[in-house]
């Protein structure tokens, strides 16, 4: 009999933006099929907060923490370092570090989210996170995996990698066209990315056994005002955002040998909505 194609005993993982909303789920999706996670994130502050929930259903021993900057070469290699002179190599790389920022609420004259006004700086940050960081981490440990009998990344995209903002979702009443607030362009190129990132990598490293996927969650409910859940969720065949545990059982598939022969391809799960 062969094992249960979804465990990950023996198998560590390293999830990046593990102190947010999401990545602590997707660390604990790994925890309940027994992988070993390493936690990382720029803010220590939510990381620990992050290990302090997962320590409290899973224990202590699966679990490491790491301060870790997706932007910096040189955080990633030196952890990279670290963790392979203490006997931990990564077989599970989850780049799910991001910058969605929050659509604000109308600066005075000048909305900052408008593509018009969008500054190079804000374009750059976010790109440096969320795609600069998923490119450095994956040749920093996937290539380490290339070289070494194999592994599994995964990019969290966003329903937004397959369809453009409806930014009717963010107006403002009594606001002037100008100073409404738009889902920014960063957001839409950076998901996308991330889409191209995983097919680059799943055809150039099939052959060392490398599998590269993204996931695409849609929208999940985290204290949104009343009024965007109800337009959100009228865009939403199945009626309803997603809560935050709804990807764990893709994520626990998209990482183990349940997905053994599946590569290069980007699972969107969004209650419908971009099927319409
Ligand atoms: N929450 C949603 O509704 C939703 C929907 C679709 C896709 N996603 C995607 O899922 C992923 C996680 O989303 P989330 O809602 O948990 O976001 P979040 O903002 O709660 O978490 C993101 C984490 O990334 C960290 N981070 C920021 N800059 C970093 C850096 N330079 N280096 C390392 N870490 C850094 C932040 O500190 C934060 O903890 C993101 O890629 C997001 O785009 C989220």
């Amino acid at each position: 009999m062969k094992r249960d194609s979804f465990d990950l005993k023996g198998r560590t993982a390293l999830i990046t933006g593990a102190g947010g909303l999401l990545g602590v789920q997707h660390a604990g999706a790994l925890l309940q099929r027994g992988a070993h996670v390493v936690l990382t994130d720029i803010n220590l502050e939510s990381l620990e907060r992050a290990r302090d929930v997962l320590v409290g259903d899973f224990g202590h021993e699966l679990i490491s923490v790491e301060h870790l900057d997706v932007r910096a070469l040189q955080s990633i290699s030196d952890l990279f370092r670290k963790l392979l002179g203490n006997g931990t190599e990564i077989r599970i790389l989850i780049n799910n570090a991001a910058i969605d920022a929050k659509v604000s609420a109308g600066t005075v004259g000048r909305e900052m989210t408008r593509f018009e006004n969008f500054t190079i700086d804000q374009w750059q940050l976010e790109l440096d996170v969320g795609l600069r960081g998923a490119f450095l981490c994956s040749q920093v440990f996937g290539s380490w995996m290339a070289e070494n009998g194999g592994g599994v990344i995964l990019n969290i995209a966003s329903d937004l990698s397959v369809i453009a903002p409806d930014q009717r979702l963010y107006r403002r009443p009594g606001l002037a066209e100008n100073q409404q607030p738009a889902k920014p362009v960063t957001y839409s190129v950076v998901k996308a990315g991330l889409v191209g990132l995983t097919r680059y990598l799943a055809a150039y490293w099939a052959a060392q056994g490398v599998r590269v996927n993204a996931l695409s969650p849609g929208g999940v409910y985290n204290q949104q005002s009343e009024d965007f859940i109800l337009r959100l969720t009228n865009l939403i065949p199945m009626g309803r955002m997603a809560s935050a545990d709804e990807y764990a059982s893709a994520v626990q598939f998209l990482c183990s040998d349940a997905s053994s022969y599946m590569t290069g391809q980007n699972l969107v799960m969004d209650g419908g909505r971009s099927i319409l």
